[in-house]
């Protein structure tokens, strides 16, 4: 995607010294919507530090939670390059300077939008900074670039609800067209990650590129149909809908226990059950959070007996998106 010139009136001395920023996890695919549909969850999320630099070029001074896996090369980091990108773009790369703090609270290459968070937390701190001369809509091709340069390719269905907040359709990619989805309140998931790793570039190999009509219509039907529940809030059509034919056959290989995790989940009430994002993230879709708690512990028991160790989180859907700390 070609980034073009923005012309905006900044004015420098307006500029602030430091912005802390949290940019949600999120869900991407929402089970039957591969690279479409996704949501934002409360927690866990990602936290940017941007401080004013007198120098101008941007630096990236620590990242924690990471266990070591992230460069902090400025021209290789996901948030880095992404904040350079965006000041180039402005016509203040040589004016503005910028240091930044990464500090990772979710797992690297777990499914739920690890870098889409932090990229989007660094892009809405340095609008932040700017006195926030960008709306969402034109930060959002940044997060997209950002997350092509992560994984390799531009699907914006972590990017999206990680900006916007709530639920997201990605109607098309070119151009992007992002269609925000009512997010019905009694809506909890369960989201457990078992801890084994799944980069999302090879989770993407994995997938065949042809599929046949008959599923693409089963699945185009569930769409269209978790949409309908959406608006409606219909509970039933959304368990309904929920299902993906053409992904989970594929991807749920690479994730251990998978079948005996949604087994449990069904059995205690979920709505749905399926991979986040391609994974090895698993959620649990239910209508309260009770019951999301629930499956959410015995899904870890059962991944504790099976000496797999995990993390589980329970959440709405998160409407707000990033938010300043400070
Ligand atoms: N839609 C993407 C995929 C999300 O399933 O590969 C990756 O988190």
């Amino acid at each position: 995607m070609e980034l073009s010139q923005l012309k905006k009136d900044i004015d420098l001395s307006l500029i602030l010294d430091e912005v802390k920023v949290f940019a949600p996890a999120t869900v991407a695919n929402m089970i039957c919507g591969f690279d479409i549909l996704g949501f934002a969850l409360n927690e866990p999320g990602d936290e940017v530090v941007m401080t004013r630099r007198s120098e101008p070029g941007v630096v990236i001074t620590e990242i924690t939670g990471d266990d070591g896996r992230l460069p902090l090369d400025p021209q290789k980091n996901t948030v880095s390059a992404s904040v350079q990108s965006l000041l180039r773009n402005l016509g203040l790369e040589h004016e503005v300077g910028v240091e930044i703090k990464l500090h990772k609270h979710m797992p690297i290459g777990s499914g739920l939008g690890s870098s889409s968070a932090s990229t989007v937390a660094g892009l809405f701190a340095i609008n932040t900074l700017l006195g926030s001369p960008l709306s969402r809509e034109e930060l959002l091709p940044y997060c997209v670039e950002g997350e092509r340069l992560a994984c390799g390719t531009g699907h914006a269905d972590n990017v999206a609800p990680a900006l916007f907040g709530g639920i997201t359709l990605i109607r098309g990619y070119e151009p992007l067209d992002v269609i925000p989805l009512p997010a019905p309140k009694e809506l909890h998931v369960g989201v457990i990650f078992p801890q084994v790793d799944v980069p999302t570039r090879d989770a993407r190999q994995l997938i065949k590129e042809k599929i046949y009509l008959k599923d693409a219509v089963v699945q185009w039907g569930n769409i269209a149909g978790l949409i309908a529940g959406l608006y409606e809030e219909d509970y039933d059509l959304i368990a309904r809908s929920m299902q993906d034919v053409l992904i989970e056959p594929t991807r749920a290989i690479l994730i251990p226990q998978f079948y005996e995790m949604k087994r449990i989940a069904m059995e205690e009430g979920a709505l749905s059950f399926g991979i986040s994002g391609s994974g090895p993230s698993v959620v649990a879709v239910t209508r309260d959070a009770h019951i999301a708690q629930k499956i959410t512990e015995k899904i870890q028991q059962h991944l504790s007996e099976a000496e797999i160790e995990s993390y589980g989180y329970i959440s709405a859907v998160n409407v707000d998106g990033p938010r300043i700390l400070g």
